[in-house]
């Protein structure tokens, strides 16, 4: 597999399936909801790319709403899981592919891409953004639209407080900021990950270079109106348009 720096950086490649199980198994679906309005608006009933798919949560209930999907992620481990997920009667719905995004290559073009629960931040640089955001218009058909979440600087960085020349959250001194880079790392697990903070107009601007615009906007994927106010996230839903 071709590996980005993000990829390799991330902490994500190598994060063990069991842990993850623990911290977001296939039954903690309280994002659900949003997925799913976007796959009922965007998919135009061709299949679905999930983009980061991880054990296969959002995976399962695409294909039980009767979704055909191509499900994507850099960790082995966590694709085994969401392989076994997948009742039996639903297996032929759904291709899973061992990439990295930033890379990705498949030779398929979607009405809708979507990447769930904070997957966006684990590519880490504006070049990989740039990289990744290029190869995923090439999947997406003309009009085709790309649904994520991802953290949003301003509300994210609420807490931090300089300690021993680093930046930490006050409330939690195991996730520490890196102001140059934008890059969040948390280390509140056995795995500690990595996160880059956005704010709206990055997204803008990148999609805008890359042949996209936003669409929708939320606060969060209870698409409460996005404020900049604590508890927002950025929920986006951009637009290919040339
Ligand atoms: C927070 S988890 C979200 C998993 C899943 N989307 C969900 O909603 O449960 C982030 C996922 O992104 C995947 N990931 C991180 N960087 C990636 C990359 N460069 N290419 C493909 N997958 C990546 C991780 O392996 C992990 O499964």
């Amino acid at each position: 597999m071709e590996l980005s720096e993000s990829g390799k950086q991330s902490g994500w490649r190598d994060y063990a399936a069991s842990e993850w199980d623990q911290r977001k198994p296939i039954t903690w679906l309280h994002d659900w909801d949003f997925w799913k309005y976007c796959a009922d608006k965007f998919a135009q009933n061709g299949p679905i790319l999930e983009l980061a798919c991880g054990n296969g949560r959002i995976t399962r209930q695409l294909a039980l709403a009767g979704f055909d999907v191509v499900a994507v992620d850099i960790n082995p481990h966590f694709l085994n899981r969401a392989v076994d997920a997948i009742p039996a009667e639903l297996r032929s719905k759904i291709n899973f592919h061992l990439q990295d995004v930033v890379h990705l290559a498949l030779d398929k073009q979607f009405h809708l891409a979507m990447m769930a629960d904070w997957a966006f931040p684990a590519i880490l640089t504006q070049s990989d953004q740039r990289q990744f955001l290029k190869h995923l218009h090439h999947h997406l058909l003309p009009g085709g639209h790309f649904a994520f979440n991802t953290p949003f600087a301003t509300t994210r960085q609420l807490g931090l407080i300089s300690m021993d020349d680093k930046l930490v959250w006050e409330q939690d001194s195991k996730r520490t900021f890196d102001a140059l880079t934008q890059v969040e790392t948390n280390a509140t697990s056995p795995y500690p990950i990595r996160l880059r903070h956005n704010t709206l107009d990055d997204i803008r601007l990148l999609g805008e270079l890359a042949g996209f615009k936003i669409a929708e906007q939320y606060g969060n994927v209870d698409r409460r109106p996005l404020l900049g106010v604590e508890g927002d996230d950025l929920t986006l839903i951009l637009r290919k348009t040339s």
